[in-house]
């Protein structure tokens, strides 16, 4: 997939050298894997004794009627057994351990890695597909580097073993058996691809169908008011009848595998008892010799079966293992310069000079020739009608986005030269999607602030007016979205707010944070507001009239840019676009 972001290098690599890349995550656990793959060397060599005891068991006491020679060789094979078992008791337990490590460590890097990524990545990527990144193609290749490797390894080693020792006890047999490997491998290897393919169809299926139970249900209502049950019904059959397809498909496949499995080695051993005995009544070969040939002869089925799927195994891990990379590879592209310092405090002067800002991947500009100052203690009223861009310079403050012309500063700093962490520990932002999380709701008030004190909180949320989280059932320690707590748009907005305000920020930066409260909380925050901004500077989008009261000055954004800037009154008499907006977007209030 190409993100196409101008803002971010994407390199692709060939699959190879993503699976290679990942091997860095096995080094540590390169001990372990050694130890695996010996384990289960040693287990495939005690098994495969078994036979050759049993040859010596047919051929000596059995074949000359002693009893006495029975028991030592009964106790070897058991032995023999015993071994294998704990062997395989290890090597589980040991991959386990490995393959789990590996791949709590690779996630734990992807999620460190999309923490630092821009805000531009995520506009660009759906969450669905990060998701699968780190969930289903993470396992697919913990699979192949932990159990696939190990046993490429040890089927091999075994297919080798098991042949030399065949063409020990009759070479011409021997032959015949391995020739029947050939095609039982590529049998092995396309039906193995073909499942693999209808199964992540399914799967994908199994997802869809998921995801419009989940919006059916969240939007029950919808869909009865405009009376959309019967279409629904129809779209939802049509799905399920898709995946009962796929699914029936996938069942036919893995019929046929196994019946193509079967078939190859029954011919093989039909034709080798034929053969066999032929062999022993000619004196060629002992019959302890047939029986021990025939019990090894089967032990080669699952190697070479099993080499089949771990080779298409292999190239899932592969691709998966370039989805990986594919987002290790975005480069973070807001990062700090080298030698970016730390700014301790803010007077709060906030300047934007000859500011342009387009998206990355679109050519138009949505901002341009910006030039505003915020004064130390001022608050700043941005005013503009719907897309005017007024979301996105507020996103440009906390550099969310790098400004692609132009320059913003702080206190005379361009903004990066300052430190990120510095920066965004003076500049505190609520947005007007108020973005919670599962989580407690002091967890949620102090995201920025980990440190902040009860009191700070309790003053935080004094000023938001958000007062009623303490009548919640466990007060402060309630959970949002858990525990029967849904908050209202207007509660969630202010619990942003809070978060916002919370430490005395130098610099606030408000998108539209009154936008969905109701007419009495609205002048209950706008009180609280105008105790904050006294001692702040604050750059603030409005969109209702009463709101721009709170603001010294008023700036108004027309066609990406700063067409006037006043006092409220100055601009009421003097800016005629600027009435139309307020009025504009004080009917839509009313309307709405
Ligand atoms: N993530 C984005 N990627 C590309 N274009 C965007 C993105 N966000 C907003 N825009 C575009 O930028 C313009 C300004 O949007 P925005 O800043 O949200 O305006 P406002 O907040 O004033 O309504 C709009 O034309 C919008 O389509
Ligand atoms: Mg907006």
């Amino acid at each position: 997939m190409s993100t196409g972001l101008s803002t971010a290098v994407v390199r692709r690599r060939s699959s190879l050298q993503s699976l290679w890349r990942l091997g860095s995550y096995v080094r540590p656990y390169a001990g372990q894997m050694v130890l695996m793959t010996v384990a289960a060397g040693v287990a495939v060599g005690a098994s495969l004794l078994v036979p050759l005891v049993i040859r010596s068991i047919v051929d000596g006491p059995i074949r000359h009627g002693e009893r006495s020679g029975l028991l030592p060789l009964g106790l070897l094979a058991l032995l023999l057994g015993v071994l294998e078992a704990g062997l395989v008791f290890v090597r589980r337990w040991v991959q386990s351990y490995a393959a789990l490590g590996m791949e709590t460590a690779v996630r734990d890097d992807l999620y460190a890695h999309l923490q630092r990524l821009p805000v531009a990545f995520h506009d660009e990527w759906q969450t669905g597909q990060l998701l699968s990144r780190a969930t289903t193609d993470l396992s697919t290749v913990r699979r192949f580097l932990s159990f696939g490797l190990v046993y490429l390894v040890v089927n091999v080693a075994t297919f080798v073993t098991v042949v030399a020792l065949l063409v020990h006890l009759y070479a011409p047999l021997a032959l015949f058996v391995a020739a029947s490997a050939v095609p039982l491998f590529f049998i092995s290897r396309n039906l193995s691809r073909a499942y693999l393919r209808t199964s992540r169809q399914v799967q994908d299926l199994q997802g869809d169908l998921a995801t419009f139970i989940e919006e059916s249900a969240v939007g029950v209502r919808v869909i009865r008011s405009f009376g959309r049950r019967q279409h629904v019904g129809t779209s939802f059959r049509r799905g399920a009848r898709t995946l009962h397809d796929a699914a029936v498909g996938k069942a036919t496949l893995v019929a046929r595998f196994w019946s193509l499995f079967d078939l190859v080695p029954s011919l093989t051993l039909g034709g080798v008892l034929l053969f066999g005995s032929v062999a022993v009544s000619r004196e060629a070969m002992t019959l302890g010799e047939l029986v021990a040939f025939v019990t090894l002869m089967l032990m080669l089925v699952w190697p070479v079966d099993s080499l089949g799927w771990i080779l298409a195994n292999g190239q899932e891990a592969m691709t998966a293992a370039d989805r990986i990379y594919e987002v290790f590879d975005t480069e973070p592209a807001v990062v700090d310069r080298p030698g970016a310092v730390a700014l301790a405090s803010t007077n709060g002067w906030l300047r934007l000079e000859k500011v342009g800002f387009s998206y990355p991947g679109s050519s138009r500009p949505v901002l341009h020739d910006i030039d505003l100052e915020v004064r130390p203690g001022e608050t700043l009223a941005l005013v503009g009608g719907t897309g005017s861009g007024k979301t996105t310079l507020t996103a440009l403050v906390p550099r969310l986005y790098d400004v692609t012309a132009g320059r913003i500063t702080l206190d005379g700093h361009d903004i990066r030269d300052l430190q990120l962490s510095s920066l965004r520990s003076l500049i505190a932002t609520a947005f007007e999607d108020a973005t919670l999380f599962s989580s407690s709701v002091r967890d949620n008030v102090t995201l920025g602030r980990a440190d902040a004190t009860d009191a700070e909180v309790a003053e935080a949320l004094q000023i938001a007016q958000a007062t009623f989280v303490h009548d919640l059932p466990w007060g402060l320690e309630t959970r949002i979205g858990e525990q029967g707590l849904s908050l209202s748009g207007g509660q969630r907005q202010r619990l942003a707010l809070a978060r916002a305000v919370l430490g005395r920020p130098g610099v606030l930066v408000l998108d539209d944070p009154l936008s969905a409260l109701d007419v009495h909380t609205e002048s209950l925050v706008e009180e609280a507001l105008r105790r904050v901004l006294s001692r702040t500077t604050a750059l603030l989008v409005v969109h209702r009239p009463s709101t721009v009261a709170l603001a010294d000055r008023v700036a108004l954004l027309e066609h990406g840019t700063i067409a006037a800037v006043g006092t409220h009154s100055e601009l009421m008499e003097t800016v005629p676009a600027y009435r139309a907006v307020l009025s504009q977007q004080a009917e839509e209030m009313t309307a709405g």
